[in-house]
């Protein structure tokens, strides 16, 4: 295994595939399952890991995807940059949490195209437990307040 340089070394559970089902909702929509895969990968030598999210329905059409990078300039801190194709793009921070397993808070800004839902702020939460990840987002959109939009439970794949 590749040892991490030193601001990201604490997110070595993070990489690797990860697959599972999530469960999405909001006050505006009808809520829907779906499979969903993350990949974390650090390139050697930088203080960042970059991941993809990609998501299928019940049917294996492809839905939501994302990808972006989570940074660690300093160990204590986290920042969060991530391109969504509905038209979003999310700049936020947020703190890393080390005991028996791993877990990442951000909270973020989000800038909008001109044709895209609005979207105003994304608040994240990863959970990394042994070979279990889980999250959830909630989001300020569409004149909502903060309210949750996903949850999901994966497993590790791939390390
Ligand atoms: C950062 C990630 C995401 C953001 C910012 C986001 C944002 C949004 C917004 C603004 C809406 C529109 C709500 C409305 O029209 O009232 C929406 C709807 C929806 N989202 Fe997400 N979403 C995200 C991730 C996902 C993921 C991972 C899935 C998984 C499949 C998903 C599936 C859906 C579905 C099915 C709808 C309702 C139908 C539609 O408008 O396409 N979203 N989302």
């Amino acid at each position: 295994m590749t040892s991490l340089p030193p601001p990201i070394a604490h997110l070595q559970p993070l990489l690797g595939t990860w697959r599972g089902e999530g469960h999405g909702e909001y006050p505006t929509i009808a809520s829907f399952d779906y499979v969903d895969e993350w990949e974390f990968v650090a390139p050697p030598g930088k203080p960042f890991i970059r991941f993809i999210e990609r998501t299928w329905d019940a049917d294996g059409q492809p839905k939501h995807t994302e990808t972006g990078y989570l940074r660690c300039p300093s160990p204590e801190l986290i920042e969060i940059i991530a391109a969504i194709p509905t038209g979003q793009a999310e700049n936020g921070s947020g703190s890393v949490t080390v005991d028996d397993g791993l877990t990442i808070a951000t909270d973020a800004i989000v800038l909008n195209t001109e044709s895209a839902k609005r979207v105003d702020r994304i608040v994240r939460r990863f959970e990394v437990n042994g070979d279990e990840l889980t999250y959830g987002m909630e989001m300020a959109a569409v004149d909502q307040p903060l309210t949750l939009h996903l949850r999901a439970t994966l497993r590790r794949v791939t390390d």
